[in-house]
């Protein structure tokens, strides 16, 4: 696992590499769809399970931002049990690091079924998903053989933030110089995750004074919601300890009851635009005796005044923070499982992929 953590800028670099022609039209690898009816897609509903589905949730973000289409996110094995509905123009997207997720097959089998065209976003070539879909854009994150994934999940939001440029792109709903903008944006975001990855020694002394924790809340909002949830994901997985992602503003409608000394709150900080109102979150726990660690951008002049750990990490494009946000929340569910004694790499009672229901 800490081999593939430090993989990641180059699994980002090697997804977004040769996708854009010279005249700036982004390329998929394998498209069996014609631009035109990716023109007429009136709809888009992502599916996906675990990591992946928490990539999908920040894609719902960029495709609504950018391309202007409305966008479900689903959880697979809800998707394909609920009767969905598919109408003329919608297309499902399946997320997959392994591509044989029973769960996601079955949903973009039944989407299918259904009339949607579906794009599949794959870490394996040729994988069941992929060989089924009717367009391929592959993350090039290389063999993830550790069972939390970690790579794949920053390949797996590059490669969904390029779809969705390629389809504001075909609907016109960005310039092109905004899309050239955002693509050099995104070609820079593997350095950033480089230099979030060259501080984790803050992370590990963050981490060996909370070995006694075992209450853990994670908080986010906007694309920093996805990136709580996912932080979470990754300790509970490695930790065997209770952790969960919140939307920072679901606080007061439930959560804050649990929030007291000895609680760790982990809020991810660094969206810009809603800095305000997570600091303000981050002051609503601490006012209850909670232990705050954020993750928070290098210029970030306010934040040390109430958060108890500061974890820095470059500010960049709000919607591709979560690429790099993701970082020190991965380090930190790393070294604190290690302090446990955990096995990182086979954690109890998980398959890396689960191939069956
Ligand atoms: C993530 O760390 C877990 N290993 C798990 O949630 C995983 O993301 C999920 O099983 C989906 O796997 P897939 O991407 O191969 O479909």
């Amino acid at each position: 696992m800490g081999k593939e953590i430090a993989e990641q800028p180059d699994a980002v670099r090697s997804t977004l590499l040769d996708r854009r022609r010279r005249d700036g039209t982004i390329v998929f690898d394998e498209l069996r769809i014609s631009d035109q009816e990716l023109r007429e897609v009136k709809r888009v509903v992502l599916v996906a399970c675990g990591t992946s589905h928490h990539a999908a949730q920040v894609a719902k973000y960029a495709i609504e931002r950018w391309a202007r289409l409305s966008v479900d996110v689903d959880i697979a094995s809800e998707y394909r049990y609920r009767d969905p509905i598919v109408e003329i123009g919608t297309l499902v997207i399946g997320v997959s690091q392994s591509g044989e997720t029973i769960d996601t097959i079955q949903a973009t089998r039944e989407a299918q079924r259904r009339g949607a065209r579906v794009v599949a976003i794959s870490n394996i070539v040729d994988s069941s998903l992929a060989r089924e879909a009717d367009a391929v854009l592959y993350t090039r994150a290389g063999l993830e053989v550790s069972v939390a994934s970690t790579k794949a999940f920053v390949a797996q939001v590059a490669a969904l933030e390029l779809l969705a440029l390629r389809l504001a792109q075909l609907r016109e709903t960005l310039a092109p110089e905004e899309i050239d903008r955002l693509l050099e944006g995104l070609h820079g975001v593997s350095g950033h995750i480089a230099t979030a990855l060259e501080r984790r020694a803050d992370v590990d002394l963050v981490a060996g004074q909370l070995l006694e924790a075992h209450d853990y809340f994670f908080l986010g909002r906007h694309v920093g919601f996805p990136t709580a949830l996912e932080g979470a994901l990754k300790l509970k997985e490695l930790t065997y300890l209770h952790a969960e992602g919140y939307a920072a503003g679901e606080l007061k409608h439930g959560p804050l009851a649990l929030i007291e000394p000895g609680v760790i709150v982990v809020a991810v900080t660094t969206d810009a635009h809603m800095h305000e109102k997570i600091l303000s979150n981050v002051a609503e726990v601490k006012a209850r005796g909670a232990t705050v660690i954020a993750v928070a951008t290098d210029e970030d002049d306010q934040i040390d005044a109430v958060a108890d750990f500061v974890l820095r990490v470059p500010s960049t494009e709000p919607m591709f923070t979560p690429m790099i946000d993701i970082v020190p929340l991965q380090l930190l569910a790393y070294s604190l499982a290690r302090g446990l004694g955990r096995n990182v790499d086979r954690p109890r009672n998980l398959a890396k992929t689960v191939t069956v229901e």
